[in-house]
C-alpha cells in the first residue's frame, strides 16, 4: 500500500461503531487474518450496533482487493 493510501487510512473509520480506524482492518490482514471473522476478532470489532453488516462488507472488499495484489 502506497504512504498516502496509509495516512488515509489512518484517518478513515474502519468500524464506525467501535470507533476503530480502517488501518487496524488492514494490519489485521497484513499479519495473516485471512477472513472476515479473523480480521474482526483481531480488531475487536463485529459486535456493534450493526453486528458486524458495515465493517463486515467493508473488511471483505479489503481481503478481494488483498488476493489481488
Ligand atoms: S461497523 Fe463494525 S460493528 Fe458496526
Amino acid at each position: 500500500m502506497e504512504p498516502d493510501a496509509r495516512t488515509m487510512a489512518r484517518l478513515k473509520p474502519g468500524c464506525i461503531c467501535k470507533g476503530v480506524k480502517l488501518i487496524r482492518l488492514l494490519e489485521a490482514i497484513e499479519q495473516g487474518a485471512m477472513t472476515v471473522a479473523e480480521v474482526q476478532k483481531a480488531c475487536g470489532i463485529g459486535d456493534g450496533s450493526c453486528k458486524g453488516k458495515r465493517c463486515g462488507e467493508k473488511i471483505a472488499e479489503l481481503l478481494a482487493q488483498a488476493s489481488f495484489s
